[in-house]
């Protein structure tokens, strides 16, 4: 029986993640540190709030003597770090954030992991700090680049890259100096169930429904990389099971899209799901996908500066070392992302409107 500290679990990926973990592992202690940003939503752990072995704690990785104290009462053997600020657009517009949470929350962390499992006389048998980063700190490629290796320079190009880079190196730092049994994985752009629509996927769809403009930045040829939540989450459970101590694995599905293909395929879908499903015409008056013409929103905008060109991830390593295989296709998985988007419409209005955080708000009030 594992004891997990997931940090970051109120946002897409983390609660994704629990979600998998309760799923897969219901003997497992399953601990949810959380400040609840913006970006984090209570909503996003409702599926889980009733597992046995579930716990949310609303605090910050940076308050070194909660996380201190959470290892210790829980007796935490295994950290899986997903806690960050996590949007490039934000990063360019404020950095500071990013710094504080990324890179000196990411050193908190690591302080803790160290006292609890290194200089403690009662430390767990095989504790493991699962460091969850990013593609982007390769920086980007050109058309015909081959795609990021786990030996691929660093490059980072966006304040919110380079500080995952930063931290990247600080968890690389505290196993070859320490010896603190860690693992990174550097995944490629996600999407699914729980997305914030402040990302691409999840404000086209948010955005078609509403009848509103699709933004795309520059000339829509950046290239990304997609793979779907869930395949992540297994990817992270295959490192947390069988990855060597001290490795770099690559998370990715070799699925890239320009993102004006993405955006005309998301229309494409939200169209045809108008055409099969009358009701939606009631639920969305304002959506010209109603009329098969979701793609009239489509609107070009000025380039996001610094813009990375193209990432690729090369998924070898974990492939052939682990057995990973992601299990969605882009097809199955974009479908299953706008069903998510379709039936759970309160979710995503309540992030629209902002009462998401009430729970938040109420406890400062
Ligand atoms: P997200 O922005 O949806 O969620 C981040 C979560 O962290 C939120 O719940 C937020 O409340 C919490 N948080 C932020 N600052 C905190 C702090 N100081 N203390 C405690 N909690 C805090 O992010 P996401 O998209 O789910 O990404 C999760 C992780 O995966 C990040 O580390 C990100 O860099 C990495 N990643 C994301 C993608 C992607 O496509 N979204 C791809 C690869 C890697
Ligand atoms: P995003 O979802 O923000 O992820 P990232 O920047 O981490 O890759 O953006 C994905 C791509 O879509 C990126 O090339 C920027 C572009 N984009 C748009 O064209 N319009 C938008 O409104 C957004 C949010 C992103």
């Amino acid at each position: 029986m594992r004891k997990l500290l997931v940090t970051g679990g109120a946002g897409f990926i983390g609660a994704n993640f629990v979600h998998y973990w309760a799923r897969h592992h219901p003997a497992d202690r399953l601990l949810v540190l959380d400040a609840l940003t913006y970006a984090g939503n209570p909503a996003n752990l409702d599926p889980v709030k009733d597992h046995a072995g579930f716990r949310f704690v609303h605090g910050d990785i940076r308050d070194g003597a909660l996380v201190d104290r959470l290892m210790r009462e829980e007796a935490i053997d295994t950290i899986v770090h997903f806690a960050a600020e996590s949007h490039v657009d934000r990063s360019i517009l404020g950095p500071d954030a990013f710094i504080e949470t990324n890179v000196i929350g990411t050193h908190t962390l690591l302080k803790a992991a160290r006292k609890a499992w290194l200089d403690s006389d009662d430390a767990p048998a095989s504790p493991r700090f699962h460091h969850v980063s990013t593609d982007e700190v390769y920086g980007s490629l050109g058309p015909t680049d081959p795609a990021f290796t786990e030996t691929t320079p660093y490059a980072p190009n966006s304040p919110y890259s380079a500080s995952k880079a930063a931290s990247d190196h600080l968890v690389r730092a505290y196993h070859h100096t320490y010896g603190l049994p860690v693992t990174t994985s550097n995944c490629s752009n996600n999407y699914g169930p729980y997305h914030f629509p402040e990302k691409l996927i999840p404000l086209l769809i948010v955005n078609i429904l509403e009848g509103k403009p699709l933004p795309v930045y520059g000339d829509g040829m950046n290239i990304r990389d997609w793979l779907y939540v869930e395949d992540h989450a297994r990817g992270i459970e295959l490192v947390l099971n069988q990855g060597r101590v001290g490795e770099v694995y690559n998370i990715g599905g070799n699925n890239e899209w320009a993102n004006i293909d993405i955006v005309k395929l998301v229309c494409q879908l939200l169209d045809e799901a108008f055409a099969h499903d009358p009701s939606l015409h009631q639920r969305f008056p304002r959506s010209p996908a109603a009329q098969n013409q979701a793609a009239s929103l489509i609107t070009y905008v000025k380039d996001r500066p610094g813009h990375d060109r193209r990432y690729a991830i090369d998924a070898h390593k974990i492939m052939s070392e682990l057995g990973y295989a992601p299990q969605e296709s882009f097809e199955t998985g974009i479908r299953k992302t706008i069903d998510w988007f379709l039936a759970n419409e309160p979710w995503w209005r309540a992030v629209m409107d902002g009462s998401y955080q009430d729970w938040v708000k109420q406890q400062y009030a």
